[in-house]
């Protein structure tokens, strides 16, 4: 099990992660993440260059809206983005919620731990009730993601995303009102 200070009795958890706020330096990681065909399968195709700087400093300076890097505690490398924003959804104000791990940290139940932290800080900022995710359906470990964690699919539907794409996504919906 994961835990966020990574011990675990004696036995140090080489997958324990914590999720710190995305910082000046945090570029290079950023075009791991969303500059590359095989992370962007499911969100579009990889972002140009100046598109990065661009997302960067919106990261940089994210008003009520968090992103956060995923920090492998053993090591303290940065591997993975989770974050979540402001949107309006169905007439209603809620954050919408995204995860990213490099390729070759995935399948250690990681971008999950992460959610989960990221989860605790929206309940904390109290602005929202809910939070929603929309991965493609052709997303099984995002969608596994937002199953294991509580999450309620709400619907399948069209989501939009780049601007002027539209993808086939579930809506799930995590109530941050309920439990703690
Ligand atoms: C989605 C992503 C973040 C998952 O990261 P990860 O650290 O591997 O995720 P976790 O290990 O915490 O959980 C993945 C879950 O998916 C499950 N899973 C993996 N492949 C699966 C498949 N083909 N079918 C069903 N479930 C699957 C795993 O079993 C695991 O669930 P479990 O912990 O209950 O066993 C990672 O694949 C990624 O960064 N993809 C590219 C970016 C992306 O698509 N982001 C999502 C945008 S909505």
């Amino acid at each position: 099990m994961i835990g966020s200070n990574g011990q675990q009795g004696d036995r140090f958890d080489q997958n324990a992660v914590r999720i710190e706020p995305w910082g000046q330096g945090d570029l290079p990681l950023l075009k791991k993440l969303l500059g590359d065909p095989a992370m962007t399968e499911h969100l579009g195709g990889p972002e140009t260059d100046e598109q990065l700087v661009k997302r960067q400093a919106r990261y940089e300076d994210t008003g009520r809206d968090r992103m956060f890097k995923i920090v492998l505690e053993a090591t303290g490398e940065a591997i993975g983005s989770v974050g979540y924003w402001e949107r309006t959804w169905r007439g209603e104000q809620v954050y919408e919620m995204g995860w990213s791990v490099l390729p070759a940290f995935q399948g250690r139940g990681i971008a999950g731990a992460a959610t989960a932290q990221a989860l605790s800080r929206a309940r904390l900022d109290g602005l929202h009730r809910f939070v929603h995710a929309f991965p493609s359906v052709d997303n099984p470990p995002s969608n596994a993601i937002c199953r294991k964690l509580g999450f309620t699919l709400v619907e399948e539907c069209e989501f939009e995303y780049p601007k002027g794409s539209f993808m086939r996504c579930n809506d799930w919906r995590f109530d941050l009102s309920v439990g703690s």
